[in-house]
């Protein structure tokens, strides 16, 4: 918990320092000099970041590579069609390879077991930017954006505390999303309750990741966790509403039966209204969306915040790297 704090708190700060620089760029250019004004730390001056992607990406790899480079590091972003890994060469080489090379690693992968590999065989840290089981970086975003919204946490530079007692519905999947969700919430003092379609399990290795989170002494009362398979149920008195795209990359085999399973499951607002969610509710969504699990007018309307939730991948990432990856010299 204090970890996940340290690290909400510096994107919150990189975040403003960028904004404070762009608006001494905007009012500054008539002096005919450099605009000055708050400018990122340069943690990242002189190393290299590699950005190894096994799958496709838009906000994952636009915040990557920009915040490597807004902290003064070179980001070198390597996808199947540019490297051996996965047509010549296997993961563990890779590992040895890249990491004699660069200062750090943020990898999309497809089975969380390789993530673990690559950790494990590397010399320098890795961070998952996606595997089939995790997304720890999207959810860091979602806490950041919900901190920042006045009527979830306490508006901008609040703490964590703000998050206490906020219950989140999460209305889809059983899939990586739901999986941090998982593991960071409740420990955090935030409820959850969630509904699949009958037959989709929750993840063991998850549960038993949260219950082991669960048991860690913190200033926070634990949040509370159901599960279950009726949306109605889980959407009452819901400050937040999430969701995800019902087809993950993976399992596109099984579109035509997924499309099935979710029947009832789309957010609309004659659900949220059936369902008892608060009036002034949240809409959340990673991206990328398709309308199967949201309908416009709630992705569109005045309760979605996911733009700004796509935005703070950036800044999230850019604390990530400038804790893990920065060039501090010790206090
Ligand atoms: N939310 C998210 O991870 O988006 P990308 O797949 O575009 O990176
Ligand atoms: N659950 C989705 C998240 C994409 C950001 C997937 O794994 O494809």
């Amino acid at each position: 918990v204090p970890h996940i704090a340290a690290v909400l708190q510096r994107a919150a700060e990189l975040k403003a320092m960028s904004r404070a620089s762009d608006r001494a760029f905007v009012t500054a250019p008539a002096a005919g000099k450099h605009a000055g004004g708050a400018t990122l730390p340069q943690s990242l001056a002189g190393r290299n970041i590699a950005i190894i992607f096994a799958k496709r990406s838009t906000r994952t790899r636009v915040a990557s590579e920009t915040s490597v480079a807004g902290l003064g590091g070179h980001p070198l972003f390597l996808s199947p069609a540019d490297i051996q890994l996965g047509v010549n060469e296997s993961l563990f080489d890779t590992s040895k390879v890249v990491s004699s090379m660069c200062d750090g690693i943020m990898a999309r992968v497809g089975g969380h077991d390789e993530i673990e590999l690559l950790a494990k065989h590397s010399r320098v840290p890795v961070i998952n930017a996606l595997s089939a089981r995790y997304h720890p970086t999207q959810i860091l975003a979602d806490l950041l954006t919900m901190l920042e919204d006045e009527v979830i946490g306490g508006g901008p530079s609040s703490s964590l505390a703000s998050l206490q007692g906020v219950k989140v519905a999460w209305i889809g999947d059983s899939n990586n999303i739901l999986a941090d969700m998982l593991v960071a919430m409740p420990r955090l003092g935030m409820h959850l309750s969630v509904a699949v379609p009958k037959g989709y399990k929750r993840d063991e290795h998850v549960w038993r990741d949260m219950e082991a989170g669960l048991k860690e002494e913190t200033a926070y009362a634990k949040g509370r966790v159901s599960w279950g398979n009726d949306p109605l149920e889980a959407l009452k008195d819901a400050d937040v509403v999430v969701t995800d795209t019902w087809i993950s990359m993976g399992d596109e085999a099984q579109k035509e039966q997924r499309l099935r399973d979710f029947a009832g499951f789309q957010i609309t607002e004659d659900l949220l209204r059936r369902g008892g969610a608060k009036a002034n509710a949240r809409f959340m969504h990673c991206l990328p969306r398709k309308p199967d699990e949201v309908d416009d007018e709630v992705f569109y309307g005045p309760r979605s915040i996911v733009f700004e939730e796509a935005e703070n991948r950036k800044w999230s990432i850019m604390a990530l790297f400038d804790a893990y990856f920065g060039r501090w010299e010790k206090a």
